[in-house]
């Protein structure tokens, strides 16, 4: 499938495939040049190619062994440059970034296969989303930022404490038929 101008992305049934919160998500994340990104989560490597062709020096990883395998295809044949790594969020990862960008599992769901890990955001569909905020020391530059996707779906209550005393903007919207997705901008 062709996404962003000119990603073309190949899909295996064992990766989550770019979706609305996907391509929401690529619109909404401007990118400097020279950037440094930490994609959490990339699947395909969809969001990974997209910052990487617009100038960021990128470092995608997934917990999903297979979706590292895809991401490395997808940006050598998108010839796009990126550290690619299998991770479950920090835990292989020693450096700094600007922006730590993660497509979060948000669906209320209890699923925990290997693919079921990418939608699924337990009962209250927050999912890792306290984990990436509250282990983040060592990994963001002092004016760096979080870039997440947030469903209506989740418990808003949940997600308004887990948000409380971080500077949160809505950098994307779009409502779909069932829900409606917030692309969040956080800073510490
Ligand atoms: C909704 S998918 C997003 C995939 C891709 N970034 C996109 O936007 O199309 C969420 C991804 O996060 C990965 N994931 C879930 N929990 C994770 C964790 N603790 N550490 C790293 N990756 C994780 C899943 O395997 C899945 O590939």
């Amino acid at each position: 499938m062709l996404y962003d101008p000119g990603i073309r992305i190949e899909e295996r049934e064992d990766v989550y495939s770019p979706g609305d919160d996907s391509i929401l998500l690529i619109e909404s994340l401007e990118i400097r040049d020279g950037e440094r990104v930490l994609e959490i989560g990339c699947g395909s490597g969809v969001v990974a190619i997209h910052c990487a062709k617009n100038g960021a020096d990128v470092t995608a990883v997934d917990i999903n062994a297979a979706a590292v395998e895809l991401t490395r295809k997808n940006a050598a044949a998108n010839g796009a440059y990126m550290d690619v790594r299998l991770s479950d969020l920090y835990e292989d990862i020693d450096s700094h970034y600007d922006t730590i960008v993660f497509n979060l599992p948000y669906l209320p769901v209890n699923d925990t296969g290997t693919l079921e890990k990418a939608w699924s955001g337990g009962d209250d569909g927050i999912g890792p989303l306290p984990k990436l905020l509250n282990e983040v020391e060592g990994h963001l530059f002092p004016r760096g930022r979080f870039v997440i996707v947030t469903s209506s779906l989740m418990d808003q209550q949940r997600l308004d404490e887990v948000l409380d005393g971080y500077d949160v903007t809505v950098i994307g919207e779009r409502k779909l038929f069932f829900e409606l997705l917030k692309v969040l901008e956080i800073r510490l």
